[in-house]
């Protein structure tokens, strides 16, 4: 049987989008965190785990720079360097969400009913 390469693709468990190409995010410093997060993955072994993509913009341009993890579908909002170190400890390690990064977006039931 031949292989390509989506045989040789690592599944990942968590996948991050960091908006990176957004016009507005990028002005915030977000292009810097999706460095620092994928560094801070691999300090830590976990690139098996987390894959990290640069995102397009996602809409939410006046409280980025904005980042959406899935599982789960959970939304960050107004992300600064000095939030990352929470983020994977509390979540893609710990899997609990950390509540005051979450943007308005995880608030409003509208978008829950879309999930
Ligand atoms: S530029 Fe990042 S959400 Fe629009």
């Amino acid at each position: 049987m031949a292989t390509g390469p989506r045989d040789r693709v690592v599944p990942h468990q968590i996948h991050v989008f960091v908006c990176h190409w957004g016009k507005v995010c990028p002005t915030k410093g977000s292009q810097e965190l999706t460095g620092l997060l994928r560094d801070m993955l691999a300090a830590r072994g976990m690139q098996d785990k987390v894959i990290v993509s640069k995102s397009g913009c996602l809409e939410l341009c006046d409280i980025g720079p904005n980042i959406v993890i899935y599982p789960g579908d959970v939304w960050y909002s107004n992300v600064r360097p000095a939030d990352l170190e929470e983020i994977v400890q509390s979540h893609l390690i710990g899997g609990k969400p950390v509540e005051r990064l979450r943007s308005p977006k995880a608030a409003d039931p509208a978008s829950d009913a879309q999930q």
